[in-house]
């Protein structure tokens, strides 16, 4: 029997530190792109727990994954060897095309702990001094909540009450090649950590102009390029990895997110110039690679790399833009559309300012799940495998909600 929804909500305000805010309805189950809560309703999922299910929920090749290796083997931790993290490591290495070495964590903030770590070591390496071990990241970034990691973060509204954070770390604009070019012109920088498309930050693209230059400057400085592909990567914009999309040759991507496909699971691949550079004992994590997490991202690498989900993704991608730019003729909302594959922003004009999180309210009450990027863009992060079934209903349920904020 499950509980209902408001003894859970009661629990939850009781018990846990409150720094969510969930909307309220318990999920309870769900099977592709619909989730039912406790009480049957059904939603159609435009959000895939912040761009994690890929595939969807209960994926049979996940579940069968999962249960297999559940009765097999959970844990070794990394004192010993065991062959899903093994295999997986070969097969992410390889599918990357840039990649020589890969570390297996649990969360992306961990993979950009561990990128971050292994920049400044391999600046160590140069013989450079603390002071010249500078991480460069972007305005409107989102590496995770860690200590390092959300100071690379640079929005101030995470840092805020946490100081002192951790020196050693810059920032610059993105999209601006200029601006990052002056950043390092001291030669102080030894990493530059970039989403290709900023997530969290307004669903935001890099021009392959400005990926293309950080390149270049990483090339000129001796500096890493770091690419967060937490959000962006394991086929979400087209591609496997942003990066192939971009023509961009990186030294360093973190995955998490859709790589365990709702599992949890973090890497970090290290290409050629510092695949050397972590050496035993320099970084660990007790449950990073564990059989359970690898299995599954075995698993959800295959259907990641399959063409027709390439192609699913683009046709898709494509469906909800027509709809996006019919709810725009007919509503007015928008001031752009913008992202890469099934990764779309849709930023509220300035009348709509700060209304995102009230039209999300709205799509909860006509059964859709979809996200914000901030308060003033409404984020579509769906699975990579959504039908167009999914697209007709959730675009529907999205127009009913609009009807209703409009009316408001
Ligand atoms: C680009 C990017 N990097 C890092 C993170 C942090 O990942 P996690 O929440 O798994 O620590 C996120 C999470 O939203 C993200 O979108």
């Amino acid at each position: 029997m499950t509980a209902p929804t408001d003894d859970l909500f009661a629990l939850s305000e009781r018990y846990y530190v409150p720094v969510y805010r969930p909307r309220r309805i318990v999920l309870d189950r769900g099977v592709g792109s619909r989730l039912w809560d406790t009480d049957g309703r059904e939603y159609v999922d435009f959000g895939a727990g912040i761009a994690v299910n890929a595939l969807g929920h209960a994926h049979p090749a996940l579940v069968a994954a999962l249960t297999e290796q559940a009765g097999k083997l959970w844990h070794t931790s990394n004192v010993f060897v065991s062959e899903p993290p093994m295999r997986l490591a070969e097969e992410l290495v390889t599918a990357s095309r840039f990649a020589e070495r890969a570390f297996f964590c649990n969360s992306g903030a961990e993979a950009n702990e561990a990128a971050i770590k292994l920049a400044r070591r391999y600046a160590t390496d140069q013989g450079r001094p603390p002071e010249r071990r500078v991480i460069l990241s972007f305005r409107g970034s989102f590496h995770g909540r860690t200590l390092a990691a959300v100071t690379a973060t640079a929005q101030p509204k995470y840092h805020e009450g946490f100081e002192p954070l951790p020196p050693g770390f810059r920032y610059s604009d993105f999209n601006d090649l200029a601006a990052a070019e002056q950043a390092m012109a001291g030669g102080d920088v030894c990493a530059v950590l970039v989403e290709p498309v900023q997530g969290e930050g307004g669903v935001t693209p890099a021009t392959p102009a400005f990926l293309a230059g950080l390149r270049a400057l990483c090339d000129r400085h001796g500096a890493l390029l770091v690419l967060d592909e937490i959000q962006c990567g394991m086929g979400r914009t087209g591609a496997l990895f942003a990066c192939h999309g971009y023509r961009v040759e990186p030294d360093v991507v973190t995955l998490a997110k859709a790589l365990g496909s709702g599992f949890p699971i973090g890497a970090m691949l290290v290409g050629p110039k510092a695949a050397q550079t972590m050496q035993f004992g320099a970084h660990g994590t007790t449950f990073g690679g564990n059989p359970l997490a690898a299995a599954v991202a075995r698993a959800a690498l295959r259907e990641l790399s399959s063409e027709a989900l390439r192609a699913n993704v683009q046709r898709q991608a494509q469906a909800l833009r027509d709809a996006l730019a019919a709810l725009d003729a007919e509503f007015g909302l928008f001031d752009e559309v913008r992202g890469r594959g099934l990764m779309i922003g849709a930023q509220l004009r300035a009348e709509h300012a700060g209304k995102a999180a009230e039209i999300l309210d709205h799509c909860v009450a006509h059964g859709l799940l979809l996200l914000q990027a901030g308060p003033d863009v409404l984020r579509f992060v769906p699975a990579l495998n959504l039908t167009d079934a999914d697209v007709a209903d959730g675009v529907a349920r999205l127009r009913a909600a609009l009807l209703d904020y409009a009316r408001r």
